[in-house]
């Protein structure tokens, strides 16, 4: 399995297994299975994703059974909302280390940089008329905390999620330890290259979520009840299913290895053990440059966007990232 040296020498393989909305026990268990089989040694998880029970009792398996050692896995984890806070990272942090059995995370990033309201128990506070219930914060005392938890070693390398060019550049102008990834939305819809562009010039590595459009976004919005909209569906994209036909693979491979030839790492979610294996099955081909000038066409910059996060609240803060694009 390929991978991207992280700073220290460690080794983040460039495809990860994505956990988010997977939280049954049987489904996902059987699926990180189906990823360990196929080679998978990066996981990506969240406290927020109320699953990291799940994969820990998985991990702690495979440990026990010798299968593999601790060193040989990859495990990310992530600050929830309600965590941005200096005086709750390391609340948090040992909340996920517990569920997920392990003494210390390859990779923690603060998820989102926007802290929501915290009240024990809760993972959001909504008010009468629906607005996000959110407090004020200052990524520069996180980040301080972030810092300490790489010094205690719970934590291998720290990162950011979702945050926008300045944001980072703020926590790089502050920074002790410098953020050694940055996660967030990546496709060909939405290829986010100035952020990617930054990230490069900054040494500091990419992985791209939802590298698929995330096409099980919509299914979900709706059985939250929470408001869904007609999302661009990629898979069904007419420029990438041909160039899937030319190499006789299918479009979910062609957006991964898209992305993998961009020098990203990507963390495709699949619950299906035949998805699971398509989709780290990309080594043995490659995209010529004419595929990677068609498939660069295909940006709507962020019209493309899927996971926007635009609650009523959320948007109002001052660390919202993505404020330019309600302009
Ligand atoms: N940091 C953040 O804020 C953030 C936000 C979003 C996502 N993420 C991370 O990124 C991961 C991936 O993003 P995502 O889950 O939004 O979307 P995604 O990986 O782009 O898409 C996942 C969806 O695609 C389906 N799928 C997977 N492989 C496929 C294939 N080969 N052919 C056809 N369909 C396929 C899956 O269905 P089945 O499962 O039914 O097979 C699932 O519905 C998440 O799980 C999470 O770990 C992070």
């Amino acid at each position: 399995m390929k991978s991207i040296e992280l700073p220290g020498g460690s080794q983040m393989p460039v495809i990860g297994l994505g956990t988010w909305q997977a939280k049954d026990a049987k489904l996902l268990g059987s699926a990180m299975e189906a990823a360990f089989e196929a080679g998978y040694r990066h996981f990506d998880t969240a406290f927020a994703y109320k699953n990291e029970d799940i994969v820990g009792k998985v991990i702690a398996g495979w440990i026990e059974k010798g299968l593999v050692e601790r060193k040989d896995l990859f495990i990310t984890t992530k600050l929830p909302m309600i965590g941005v806070h200096p005086d709750r990272v390391e609340l948090f942090l040992n909340k996920s280390l517990k569920s997920l059995r392990l003494e210390y995370v390859d990779l923690y990033l603060i998820h989102f940089p926007v802290c929501f309201k915290y009240e024990e128990g809760k993972d959001i506070v909504v008010d009468e008329k629906g607005v996000v219930q959110t407090e004020p914060t200052d990524h520069i005392a996180v980040w301080r905390k972030m810092e300490e938890m790489v010094n205690s070693g719970k934590v291998k390398h720290i990162g950011i999620s979702n945050f926008n060019r300045h944001q980072i550049a703020r926590i790089l102008d502050n920074a002790k330890i410098k953020p050694a990834n940055l996660q967030v939305e990546i496709h060909p819809y939405f290829q986010n290259n100035e952020l990617v562009d930054f990230c490069k010039e900054k040494g500091i590595s990419v992985v791209a979520y939802s590298p698929l459009g995330s096409p099980g976004t919509n299914i979900f919005l709706k059985q939250s009840g929470l408001p869904s909209r007609d999302l661009p569906r990629l898979l069904d994209d007419e420029t990438i299913l041909s160039i899937a036909k030319k190499h006789s693979k299918s479009p979910a491979q062609i957006m991964l290895r898209f992305a993998l030839q961009r020098g990203l790492a990507a963390i495709p979610k699949s619950i299906t053990a035949s998805r699971i294996k398509e989709n780290i099955d990309v080594f043995d081909f490659e995209l010529d440059e004419s595929d990677m000038n068609k498939l660069k066409k295909l940006d709507k910059g962020n019209e493309g966007r899927v996971c926007a996060l635009r609650s009523k609240g959320v948007i109002d803060h001052p660390e919202f990232p993505n404020r330019n694009e309600l302009d």
